[in-house]
């Protein structure tokens, strides 16, 4: 776009190439090129692809019926439909569902909803989320505050609240405690233990994670027994445990969410990014039983926002979970999952540049190191992840880019939509495969092509 643009870039200086149309997993931008998503968006956004003419047709007929009340007065039937759906669509003993626009508000939204359900219980001082290193719950304030990524947070500092504490992340090939797995009986995972004892258990309200971690640490997806002894701890000190399934929501990893691949379930689900598949913006919260029986005697959740349960939002995220169910795409996303897996570990894992290649279903992170035997990341000065970034765009290739957790290494996602078919993956891996052995070139001139065994 030329310099006399009026819209604020995230980085003035860079280009951003404009896209003027997208179809199906491809988008064109105005000068003619044309890129396959290997990231469906922001890592799990346009699941079910770009210009699905029901989604359309449906908000069209809900914008002609009814396009806005306001929640404060009204309620609305595409509501009360997308409520009971995603209910479903959760299993466990999840009852309720209420819904904004953007991730971090949710996220702010389950915090508010955690603190206000002890008020209820008579516990008004726990106010304390305990989060994870490298995580990532959103942009606004208090998201930011119990998330990790500290290129967000640096210039902010004044503004964090103090009513957050982290706790080690799940993160095996970098041992942040030093231990191995499973010697270490998931010792990070009892580190919530520790830490609520240190705050004092009547001051924790909630812990929130990320079940497999998004953009703070791509596919960082934590060891058998993890979610199982986070939640023997927080049933134990009276402690709500807050999933945030923004990127892992709605068949990303191959399950419906992706708590389901433990054997725990959460409190209160976070959702955003899949639930709508980008057409437009709507999150939510999909809160259990347990939660909502402190509210049962006429409590008040002491929220609300001007956007919440917006009927043309929640229609179009009908029409996506139509889609979503009717065409099979959580099961598409584990048997698609299982052939990228395998053609990921038998290209790109082998390369030198392939620290470690992680993840579940649709959802995998590489992390790129300059050394695979000893692990040394690049020099973050160096910007390997956004060289990966932008050759991927000269290929063809929309990649994720990581970055911003001070101490983590260059890492970049691949999380192509839930439509995708062996054919796609097979085109996915190949531009990859090319970019990651174009930047390493360039980074590593000395590297044979291919290293020694599986990352
Ligand atoms: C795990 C996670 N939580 C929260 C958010 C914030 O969502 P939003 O950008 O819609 O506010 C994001 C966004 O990337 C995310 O990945």
């Amino acid at each position: 776009m030329s310099s006399q643009s009026h819209l604020l870039p995230r980085v003035f200086g860079m280009h951003f190439p404009v896209i003027v149309r997208s179809e199906g997993i491809r988008l064109w931008d105005a000068e003619g090129n044309e890129y396959i998503d290997g990231t469906s968006g922001a890592i799990s956004v346009a699941s079910v692809g770009h210009a699905r003419r029901e989604v359309a047709d449906a908000m069209h007929a809900q914008v002609m019926r009814m396009a806005y009340v306001h929640d404060n007065e009204f309620h609305n039937e595409p509501a009360h439909r997308l409520a009971a759906r995603v209910v479903e669509f959760a299993g466990g003993d999840f009852s309720h569902a209420v819904f904004f626009s953007s991730g971090s508000e949710a996220v702010e939204s389950a915090i508010k909803l955690a603190h206000n359900a002890h008020v209820l219980n008579g516990q008004p001082q726990r106010n304390i989320v305990i989060g994870r290193k490298r995580s990532f719950h959103g942009a606004t304030f208090m998201a930011l505050s119990v998330g990790d990524v500290s290129a967000r947070k640096s210039i902010y500092p004044g503004y964090m609240s103090a009513a957050s504490a982290k706790i080690p992340a799940p993160y095996c090939y970098r041992c942040p405690l030093g231990k191995t797995y499973p010697e270490c009986n998931v010792a990070c995972a009892s580190e919530l233990e520790r830490t609520i004892l240190e705050l004092g258990p009547d001051n924790v309200s909630a812990f929130i994670a990320e079940p497999i971690v998004g953009a703070a640490a791509p596919a960082l997806t934590p060891p058998a027994g993890y979610y199982e002894e986070i939640r023997r701890v927080c049933d134990k000190y009276g402690v709500l445990w807050i999933a945030d399934e923004i990127v892992t929501g709605f068949g990303r990893t191959g399950r419906n969410f992706g708590y389901q691949h433990w054997d725990a379930q959460p409190d209160i689900l976070v959702v955003a990014k899949g639930l709508s598949g980008g057409y437009v913006p709507l999150s939510g919260l999909i809160i259990s039983e347990k939660v909502i029986r402190s509210f049962e005697a006429g409590g008040r959740y002491t929220h609300g926002l001007t956007y919440q349960n917006h009927p043309v939002a929640c229609t179009a995220a009908l029409a996506v979970l139509d889609i979503i169910e009717r065409e099979g795409l959580v099961a598409n996303a584990a048997k698609q999952g299982a052939y990228l897996e395998a053609r990921l570990r038998e290209t790109v894992a082998r390369l030198p540049i392939a620290g470690e290649l992680r993840g579940k279903g649709l959802l995998w992170g590489v992390e790129l190191v300059k050394d695979r035997a000893t692990k040394e990341p690049f020099d973050r000065s160096l910007g390997v992840g956004r060289k990966v970034h932008e050759q991927g765009l000269k290929n063809g290739l929309v990649i994720y880019q990581s970055g911003g957790s001070h101490y983590a290494s260059d890492e970049v996602f691949i999380s192509p939509p839930l439509i995708v078919t062996s054919a796609d993956i097979d085109e996915i891996v190949a531009k990859f495969a090319q970019t990651l052995e174009d930047v390493q070139s360039a980074v590593l001139p000395t590297a044979a092509g291919t290293g020694s065994g599986a990352a």
